[in-house]
C-alpha cells in the first residue's frame, strides 16, 4: 500500500525549506495579515496552522477578527489600511464567510485587497492572469495540488484529468492551471448528470467537492491516479470523530496506481504554498 501513497508532507517540507533559505539569505522582513469573520472551528484550525508556519519561518502574522454581523464597510476599511501599510505584504480573508454575507459582499471584500498583496489569489486580476497563463498568485490549494503532481512526476501531457468541484478556491483555478500544463480537463459539479460515465474515463481524478467517501471503485478505471482534496468530518461506526476525504479510500485502493491519503495528502501543501507567496518566491 505504501508505494501507492502520494504523501503531501515531504513536498510541503521541501517548499518550506526553500522559503526558509530564501528568507534567511535575503534577510526578508515580511508580514501576513489574516482576516477572519466569525470564529468557525475549522477556520480557526487553518489559521492556527498558517500562523504557526509563519512563526517557524520568521514571518510576522496578524489576525483581525470580525463578528458575523459586522458591516462589510468595516472590513473594507481595514483592507484599505493594510493595503497602504508597507510592513504588510500579504493579506488573506479566511473563507468561507458566514451566511450573513452575500456573494456580492464576498466579491467586494476579496477584490478590495491589492492584487500585489493578494497571496490567496482570489482577486479578479489574479484569476484573470491565471486564465491567460500570466504570472500571478494562484489559489494555494490549487497550486499545492500541482506541486504534488510535479513532485511525484505524474505526467499530465494529453492525460484526461477529471475534477469534481468547481469552486474558486480549488477546482476552477486548478482546471485552468492543469489545462495550461498540457492536460485535457473535464469539470464536474453538483449539477453534472451521470457523473460516473465521466469519472470512469479519467486518467487522473481530483476531487474537491466536500462529500465524505463519495467516490467508490465503480467510479474509476484501473491504474488511475487520485488526488483527494476533501476534508470531511464524520462520526464513524465507533462514535469517534474522524476526518475522511471525498474518496472511499479502502474501496478504491486495489484499483489505483497512486492516491493521496486523507489526512496526510494535499492538506499541508496549502500552507506551504501560502508561505511561498508571502515570501514572493
Ligand atoms: N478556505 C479554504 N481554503 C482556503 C484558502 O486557501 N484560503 C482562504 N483564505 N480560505 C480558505
Amino acid at each position: 500500500m505504501e508505494e501507492k501513497l502520494l504523501k503531501g508532507a515531504p513536498v510541503a517540507d521541501k517548499i518550506t525549506e526553500e522559503v526558509k533559505e530564501y528568507i534567511q539569505k535575503n534577510n526578508i522582513k515580511t508580514a501576513l495579515a489574516i482576516i477572519l469573520v466569525d470564529e468557525r472551528p475549522d477556520s480557526l484550525t487553518y489559521i492556527r496552522l498558517k500562523r504557526k508556519k509563519c512563526e517557524e519561518l520568521g514571518i510576522r502574522s496578524f489576525l483581525f477578527t470580525f463578528t458575523r454581523d459586522n458591516p462589510v464597510q468595516h472590513i473594507l476599511d481595514l483592507i484599505d489600511e493594510l493595503n497602504d501599510n508597507n510592513a504588510v505584504n500579504g493579506i488573506i480573508v479566511q473563507l468561507p464567510l458566514p451566511n450573513t454575507f452575500t456573494d456580492e459582499d464576498e466579491y467586494k471584500i476579496l477584490n478590495r485587497i491589492s492584487p500585489e498583496k493578494d497571496v490567496d489569489g482570489f482577486h479578479e486580476v489574479n484569476m484573470g492572469k491565471l486564465m491567460l497563463n500570466k504570472d500571478a498568485f494562484i489559489p494555494c490549494t490549487a497550486e499545492g495540488c500541482y506541486e504534488l503532481i510535479k513532485h511525484y512526476k505524474i505526467d499530465l501531457h494529453g492525460k484526461h484529468v477529471v475534477i469534481i468541484g468547481s469552486s474558486k478556491v480549488v477546482g476552477l483555478p486548478l482546471s485552468i492551471l492543469l489545462l495550461h500544463k498540457g492536460a485535457t480537463v473535464t469539470m464536474c459539479n453538483v449539477n453534472t448528470r451521470n457523473i460516473k460515465d465521466i469519472t470512469v474515463k479519467a486518467d487522473i481524478l481530483i476531487s474537491a467537492c466536500g462529500v465524505a467517501s463519495l467516490i467508490k471503485k465503480d467510479w474509476i478505471k484501473n491504474n488511475i491516479v487520485i488526488i483527494d482534496v476533501g476534508i470531511n468530518h464524520i462520526i464513524d461506526a465507533n462514535d469517534k470523530e474522524r476526518i475522511v476525504g471525498d474518496v472511499d479510500f479502502h474501496d478504491v485502493l486495489d484499483k489505483v496506481k497512486y492516491i493521496t491519503p486523507v489526512p496526510g495528502g494535499v492538506g499541508p501543501l496549502t500552507v506551504a504554498t501560502l508561505m511561498k507567496h508571502v515570501a514572493r518566491i
